[in-house]
């Protein structure tokens, strides 16, 4: 199974989930991520947030087909406002995790064992892309919201391992 790098601070961890619009695939995982890190009960410890690389949509709500197919699902969009990525995240977030190969190559997080790509964790097909479904109907919608559930339910298991194996009390884990 995929690893998450330690923790920068002992027992907590922080997740940063990036792509390009910020108002579809990470917030959509943002979402979902949430809601299965308050169900393992560790949401006093894992904060999770989403960024888009681009700066279109800053401030904006969740695409209005991610939204509904969240809420047909049983989830919240309605509190997501977009936010662009910035190189303070890079420091911020104990992990990046990209939607696809094109967002981590821009969070310039190539060689940084702090930026990953979120469906390293995904079961089925794992390293691949989460397709970008801006342009495309409502069934690329319901293919993310799969791989994000699936791989959201993994991710977890790996935070647990995160959690209870934080880093050395000297900072060595720091770059
Ligand atoms: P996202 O999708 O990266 O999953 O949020 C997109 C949203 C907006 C645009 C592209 C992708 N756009 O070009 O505005």
């Amino acid at each position: 199974m995929t690893a998450l790098p330690p923790s920068r601070t002992d027992g907590r961890y922080r997740i940063g989930v990036v792509c390009l619009g910020n108002i579809c695939r990470s917030p959509m995982a943002e979402v979902v991520l949430t809601e299965r890190v308050a169900e393992a009960g560790l949401d006093d410890r894992v904060e999770v947030a989403s960024c888009g690389t681009g700066d279109w949509h800053i401030g904006h709500p969740m695409d209005h087909r991610a939204a509904a197919t969240l809420e047909a699902a049983g989830y919240d969009p309605s509190k997501h406002r977009a936010q662009q990525f910035a190189e303070r995240w890079l420091d911020e977030y104990d992990v990046l995790l990209a939607m696809d190969a094109q967002n981590r190559t821009d969070v310039g997080g190539r060689d940084d064992d702090r930026v990953l790509m979120f469906r390293d964790f995904d079961p089925v097909d794992p390293g691949s892309d989460v397709p970008d479904p801006y342009y495309g109907g409502d069934d690329g919608f319901e293919e993310v919201l799969a791989m994000v559930e699936r791989t959201s339910t993994a991710i977890v298991e790996a935070l647990r391992a995160a959690l209870e194996h934080p880093a050395p009390a000297d900072g060595a884990d720091r770059q």
